[in-house]
């Protein structure tokens, strides 16, 4: 069973690259385009997605089912009602109690494993039976465990990654000795730039620049919005905000892994 480009894991070196942010948006790109997405929230460090949707009713979390308590079924979450377009896009989110993450960060090696099953289980089970088109793993930066379980269940593992210098020396380093290891297909995201991208060729410059660096697909370049910022997490913007720049630039990277043109 081959699955290619379907399961995306957004992870990074440092904390604050903007997963949450870009796994969110491209989400619900793919949805405004006709696909069946997944979004899971396996930050069980700093869980973000319950805030993204705070306003929906949570029966079990991912932490339930991971914990072998329910099926997926009763975690996922049908946001059918905030997408324009002809897709449909679920999420699962994980408990953002601080009960909740003491408990997860306490977990043993051998309860990782047994999480590691049931999230490959699951994977089978969304692409497979359900008919899902694409599931993206939104996760904690550097080396926790679940990370690591959602980089090894994923076929792409997308780096966000910014011009931060300890960053930039992380994510090399994570380059050669993590998704190398797993012989992980990866691509990078660079964002918050703060030189100006807005034209075609400065775009394609710096793209050309940063392949050249981390020697590895480069998928997007984001530019640091005021306005994004200022949202503070609470705006979809490929889905409320279309016209803005920052939703076209996701639109454009969802149309590049649907193609597999990752240059
Ligand atoms: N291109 C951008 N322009 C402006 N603000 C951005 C951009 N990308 C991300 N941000 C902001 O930076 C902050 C961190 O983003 P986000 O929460 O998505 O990062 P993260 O990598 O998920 O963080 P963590 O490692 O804590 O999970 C958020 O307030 C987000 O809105
Ligand atoms: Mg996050």
């Amino acid at each position: 069973m081959i699955f290619l480009g379907k399961i995306m894991a957004v992870h990074s070196y440092k904390g604050g690259t903007g997963k949450t942010l870009v796994s969110v948006n491209l989400a619900a790109s793919f949805a405004k385009h006709n696909k069946k997405v997944c979004l899971m929230d396996l930050d069980f460090r700093a869980p973000s997605l319950a805030t993204f949707f705070r306003s929906e009713k949570v029966e079990y979390w991912l932490n339930d089912y991971l914990n072998g308590t329910c099926k997926i079924d009763r975690v996922l979450i049908d946001l059918r009602h905030r997408i324009n377009g002809g897709g449909e896009l679920f999420v699962g989110l994980s408990n953002p109690s601080t009960e909740a993450m003491r408990e997860m960060s306490a977990k043993d090696r051998k309860w990782e494993m047994r999480a590691l099953g049931r999230l490959l289980a699951l994977r089978n089970s969304l692409i497979n039976d359900k008919g899902f088109d694409y599931l993206i793993f939104d996760t904690s930066p550097g080396l926790q465990y679940s990370s690591i379980n959602a980089i090894v269940a994923a076929d792409l593992v997308i780096v966000a990654t910014t011009f931060d210098r300890s960053d930039v020396e992380g994510t090399k380093r994570m380059l050669h000795e993590l998704y190398d290891l797993f012989e992980k297909k990866t691509g990078i995201v660079v964002n918050k730039v703060l030189y100006d991208v807005s034209s075609k060729s400065g775009r394609t410059d710096l793209q050309n620049k940063m392949k050249e660096m981390y020697q590895v697909p480069v998928i997007s370049i984001i530019p640091c919005f005021c306005d994004v910022s200022r949202a503070e997490g609470a705006s979809i913007f490929t889905q409320e905000k279309p016209e803005h720049p920052f939703a076209k630039i996701v639109d454009e990277m969802a149309d590049r892994i649907e193609t597999n043109d990752l240059m």
